[in-house]
């Protein structure tokens, strides 16, 4: 039996390209896509999810609508990196399918009690603000007997992005993050430290258009676009799949080297809010919550990753 997975994110560039990283993995059974405001609004994190879908052919996986806003604090988007829409760059066609009824949360609780009677187990990736994942925990803590683990992309050992101390996706719902890190489940996290290794060469991605497919050209016009704001940010000549390593992570944990740290989450702070407090040096004594990967095998990475993109046939 293929293993199963969820998807949980907020398309967004390089989510779309984990989309299509996850849906390309063989041994892989995507269970839906659940989807939370962050990049943009909801509406538009939804969409973008549907047409990423539409241009994959894959409009047989579900895509799930989930919170539109963070657990206790207003929605800060990412227009800046990801464009008004959150999937700037490509020229997209209308979803083909509607999202699925119902809400996001809802379906993880269903889909994971209904795994967990019988004794099945899922891998999440989660590469959005943590917003779903933690209301679906606080509804039945329980659920995470069901998951295998959790691989996060969210903060870091030692940087920030949308601040000096914090990452974008823990930023924007650290109260989230908080009950995700404690839940009682394995969790591994995929900071910027690591993305930030495996800038993906802008050079490279010709490679993409040349495949000559849908799935080729919107993946090389994505990383055109992103490639806009890490150029001016950072002076990178290409730009870090953040999202796409955690996927690749999930499936396979070989590609990371992981130290299992405690890590908390600062929420009340004037300057470092959404934070991830990384105790490296183990100063605290505090047990260990989650495996904070280090180190990526990025070389690996890149050529699984154009392999994926690569497997998508030309009608889509
Ligand atoms: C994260 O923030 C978002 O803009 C990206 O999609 C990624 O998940 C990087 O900080
Ligand atoms: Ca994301």
């Amino acid at each position: 039996m293929a293993r199963r997975m969820i998807l949980d994110c907020d398309p967004g560039h390089d989510d779309a390209i984990a989309m299509l990283y996850a849906l390309a993995q063989r041994d892989w059974q995507v269970d839906g896509f659940t989807i939370v405001a962050g990049n943009s609004v909801l509406n538009n994190t939804v969409r973008a999810a549907g047409q990423v879908l539409t241009v994959a052919g894959r409009s047989d996986v579900e895509v799930h609508a989930g919170m539109g806003q963070p657990l206790v604090r207003p929605l800060i988007t990412a227009a800046h990196v990801h464009g008004e829409s959150g999937l700037e760059g490509p020229e997209l066609p209308e979803p083909a399918v509607p999202p699925a009824e119902g809400h996001a949360v809802d379906w993880l609780v269903s889909t994971l009690t209904a795994a967990r009677d019988r004794g099945e187990k899922i891998e999440v990736a989660a590469t959005g603000p943590l917003t779903n994942v933690a209301m679906a925990f606080r509804r039945d803590p329980s659920l995470t007997e069901a998951i295998d683990r959790v691989v996060v992309m969210g903060g870091a050992i030692a940087e920030g992005n949308s601040t000096p101390a914090a990452e974008f996706n823990i930023l924007v719902d650290p109260e989230a993050a908080t009950i995700v890190f404690e839940a009682d489940v394995e969790v591994t996290m995929i900071g910027l430290d690591v993305t930030h290794s495996a800038i993906f060469p802008a050079a490279r991605f010709q490679e993409f258009r040349d495949l000559a497919t849908p799935v080729g050209r919107m993946t090389a016009d994505l990383l055109d676009y992103f490639l806009g704001f890490h150029r001016r940010q950072y002076g990178f000549d290409g730009v870090p799949i953040h999202d796409a390593c955690a996927v690749a992570a999930l499936h396979d944990p070989r590609l990371v080297q992981t130290r299992h740290l405690r890590v908390d989450v600062e929420t009340s702070s004037r300057f470092c809010d959404g934070r991830t407090v990384v105790d490296l040096w183990e100063v605290t004594g505090r047990p260990p919550n989650v495996h904070v990967a280090v180190s990526l095998d990025v070389e690996t990475f890149f050529e699984r990753l154009v392999a994926a993109i690569a497997s998508y046939p030309e009608g889509g």
